[in-house]
């Protein structure tokens, strides 16, 4: 019974945080769009004296929608005037942040964070997975804030490339004692909270300053929209990578790569720069091949990425061809993501099941044979291990050669 309220409450939380997420990033990319087609206004005369007159106005902007035109203008605040009721935009934002952390917490965190780790690749125990998680959230921050706090921000063709060196350092980092899937849901969850941490510090922060001057009868200042405004952008750009990073879990294929590390440098700059071509297309005659051009090239190269084999690859090869195309399939079709190597939270793990004893939830049990292995990827449903659901999709489709080959693959795993 409590299992099954948890699982309940796991799939609202998951539904509650896409709803979320969409209404902000939905909200991101029509703002920026609007942004970018306003239309300025005609310069201002100047009056008699020769002063130019400040304008209110700073564009236009009408869009069919709804059966009717949306009149848009942007402009700046009259503080004898301050617009009621007033929109602010934040909920959106927090709402998926704390849906995220407390998802974070119940898929990954819980069991002192086991479902972070790699057994094969490090044995970290205790809190050190969780602190090594929730440090490098809070500990990203404050180096991805300091620097663009500093005069660096000015130089964009510097600052730029180095901030994505430096998430790719932790990606880096982080797969040194992660699995592959928490490695990409690390680096979103990063990014993601980068972006909230965006919202509140700068974007509200910011525009509460200005209508505490507003409401104090100073008129508007525009130099509190510019921090927001660039924050803004970053947010922007950060949405299709991390919005690939946080579906990572299902594309075992590239999270559990060899090269996964490469893998994930090579999304997050395309995906960061088809949103850029997108946006220019106002004064970039090109974009759109430039767009397909960029595409192509970042598919080209994660096939490349996925194909040339790796030394560890190539050593495999050697041993046995059936174990490597095993090796291939327990990636293409899916095992990996739940069975991942060295972890046993979300599956068994499966390293050292031939021979081993399985005990199954209505109390049988067995030694675990060849045919054992087999009829568990034919027919999950024959005997379920105790201890967990029977989550484990049916692979009877696949043809005996597969099978064959997930076998010798499971075999081979001492
Ligand atoms: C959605 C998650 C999921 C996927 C995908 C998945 N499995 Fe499983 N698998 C499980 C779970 C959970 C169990 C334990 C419950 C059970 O016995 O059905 C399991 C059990 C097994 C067992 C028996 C393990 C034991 O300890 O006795 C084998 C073998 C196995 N899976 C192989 C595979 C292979 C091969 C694939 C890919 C073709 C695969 N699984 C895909 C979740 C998954």
């Amino acid at each position: 019974m409590e299992s099954e309220i948890a699982g309940w409450f796991s799939v609202v939380l998951r539904f509650v945080h896409v709803i979320a997420a969409i209404m902000w990033i939905g909200n991101s990319i029509l703002f920026t769009w609007m942004e970018l087609n306003l239309i300025a206004p005609a310069p201002s005369k100047p009056d008699k004296d020769g002063n130019i007159p400040e304008n209110p106005l700073l564009g236009h902007l009408d869009m069919l929608h709804g059966g009717g035109v949306f009149h848009l203008e942007k402009r700046t605040i009259d503080p004898k005037a301050i617009p009621v009721p007033l929109h602010w935009f934040m909920w959106q934002s927090y709402t998926t942040w704390i849906t995220g952390a407390l998802l974070m917490v119940s898929v990954f965190y819980i069991h002192g964070g086991s479902a972070l780790m790699d057994g094969t690749k490090s044995s970290l125990t205790g809190f050190f997975p969780i602190a090594l998680s929730v440090g490098g959230i809070i500990g990203g921050w404050l180096v991805y804030d300091t620097v663009w706090r500093t005069k660096l921000k000015e130089h964009k063709p510097f600052a730029v490339p180095l901030s994505l060196a430096l998430i790719l350092a932790a990606a880096w980092f982080y797969n040194q004692y992660f699995n592959g899937r928490a490695v990409y849901i690390q680096i979103g969850v990063m990014m993601g909270s980068f972006m909230t941490a965006n919202v509140f510090v700068h974007i509200i922060g910011n525009q509460k300053k200005f209508m505490a001057s507003l409401l104090a009868g100073k008129p508007h200042d525009m130099k509190y929209g510019k921090q927001a405004k660039l924050r803004s952008m970053h947010n922007h750009y950060l949405t299709f990578p991390v919005l690939f990073l946080m579906l990572g879990g299902h594309f075992p294929q590239l999270t559990s790569a060899e090269r996964n590390i490469p893998i994930l440098g090579v999304l997050i700059v395309s995906l960061v720069a088809v949103k850029f071509l997108m946006n220019s297309r106002y004064y970039f005659r090109h974009w759109l091949p430039a767009i397909f051009g960029t595409f192509a090239a970042a598919c080209g190269l994660i096939a490349l990425l996925l194909a040339i084999p790796t030394k560890a690859s190539a050593a495999r090869a050697n041993l046995d061809p059936a174990v490597a195309a095993g090796a291939k399939l327990f990636l293409s079709q899916g095992c990996a993501a739940c069975h991942q190597a060295g972890a046993s939270r979300i599956a068994p793990n499966l390293q050292g099941l031939l021979g081993s004893k399985r005990v199954f939830t209505d109390g049988s049990g067995l030694i675990a044979d060849e045919a054992y292995i087999r009829r568990s990827i034919r027919e999950p449903v024959a005997d379920i291990v105790t201890g967990y659901p029977l989550a484990m999709p049916p692979y009877a489709h696949l043809p005996e050669e597969q099978i064959d080959a997930l076998v010798a693959y499971i075999r081979s795993l001492k």
